[in-house]
């Protein structure tokens, strides 16, 4: 087993991997194929088996499917598994039609979440956003009583305002928010993580490849069946732009025995020890590679390079991250 430096969740929280392990890609979301199914299982139990306990799904990541695909992994084996689940997104046929955060759903959400999984408690439960549509008192409120009952253990947020956060914490502590977070998306740096590191909240940090681009595999034009088009990061000018910015990392990275994709995981990682990047991997031979990152030291020197070649609002265009 690699020997995987822990994160502790909110003060004094929960002591996990600080590697997690993204499980959203292995369900058909945004309207992508579903992955080879076995081989998410054993993804996932491969991860455990290396001591990447935090899991990281969705009641809507697949309609339940992702769930159930962790509900197996993690069958006889629960107390290796950290479970960490986002509600309240409302799909249809792969398009987003909008958030139900109502304590009535929410209290539906939960218990269907409990039998996809097969288990009796939820480690982190979390609404995936927030709006105006609920209180912030109301969706929070009604997490804490999940935790009351025994049903939740942590109470985590996901994709707020710093404003959000502060309210959100004042309702029940949050030990953890998750947040898109990359060498190319860099505005939480303002506000937010700050904030986060003030309240003793761990930042979950998701899209350390920025959608792929920061792979190193990226060519443009994108294939036209990308769903990644619709966004103007990934297009025209803006993509062959935003590629020169990924030499940089490439020649980094190729320096120091890297993959451009370790580098990106290994920059998220050193920017704090409250930061624990997470990472989709739906296959087993991802993993090598990605906890390999984890060991990887950054000299002062190549991080002025990627933050000179990434400084905030140096990649161009929009995705669904930044608007
Ligand atoms: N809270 C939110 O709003 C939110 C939004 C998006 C995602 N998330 C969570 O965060 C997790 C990660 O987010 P993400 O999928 O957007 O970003 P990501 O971790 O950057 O993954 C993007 C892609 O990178 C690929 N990848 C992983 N390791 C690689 C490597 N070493 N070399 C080349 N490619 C590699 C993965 O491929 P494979 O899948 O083929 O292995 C995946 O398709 C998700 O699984 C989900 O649990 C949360």
């Amino acid at each position: 087993m690699a020997n995987l430096q822990r994160i502790a969740l909110g003060k004094n929280g929960p002591q996990v991997s600080k590697l997690g392990l993204g499980c959203m890609r292995m369900s058909s979301t945004w309207g992508s194929a579903t992955r080879d199914e076995a081989e998410s299982v054993a993804t996932i139990q491969a991860a455990l088996d290396n001591g990447i306990n935090f899991l990281n799904t969705g009641d809507f990541y697949g309609h339940g499917h992702n769930e159930l695909l962790v509900g197996k992994a993690v069958k006889g084996r629960r107390d290796d598994a950290f479970i960490s689940v986002k509600f309240g997104a409302i799909f249809h046929n792969g398009q987003w039609l909008g958030l139900d955060l109502r304590p009535i759903a929410i209290k539906n959400f939960i218990n269907y979440s409990l039998v996809r999984l097969g288990v009796e408690t939820i480690d982190l439960y979390q609404p995936c956003r927030l709006d105006n549509s609920v209180p912030v008192e109301d969706v929070i409120g009604t997490v804490a009583d999940l935790i009351k009952e025994g049903k939740v253990r942590h109470l985590g947020v996901s994709e707020i305002t710093a404003e959000q956060l502060r309210k959100a914490n004042s309702v029940y502590p949050v030990s953890a928010l998750e947040i898109g977070y990359s060498l190319a998306d860099r505005q939480i740096e303002k506000d937010l993580l700050p904030t986060a590191k003030e309240l003793g909240i761990a930042v979950v940090a998701f899209a350390n490849t920025a959608e792929g681009l920061l792979t190193g595999e990226m060519k443009a034009p994108l294939p036209a069946d990308s769903y990644l088009n619709h966004f103007s990061r990934f297009q025209g000018d803006n993509l062959v732009k935003n590629l020169e910015k990924v030499e940089v990392l490439k020649s980094i990275a190729a320096a120091k025995g890297l993959t451009p994709t370790q580098l990106a995981i290994a920059w998220v990682n050193a920017q704090g020890d409250h930061i624990m990047p997470l990472v989709s991997m739906s296959k087993r031979s991802r993993l090598p590679e990605n906890i390999r990152a984890m060991e990887v030291q950054i000299t002062s020197e190549e991080m002025n390079a990627l933050n000179t070649a990434f400084a905030p609002g140096a990649i161009v265009g929009s995705t669904y991250l930044v608007r």
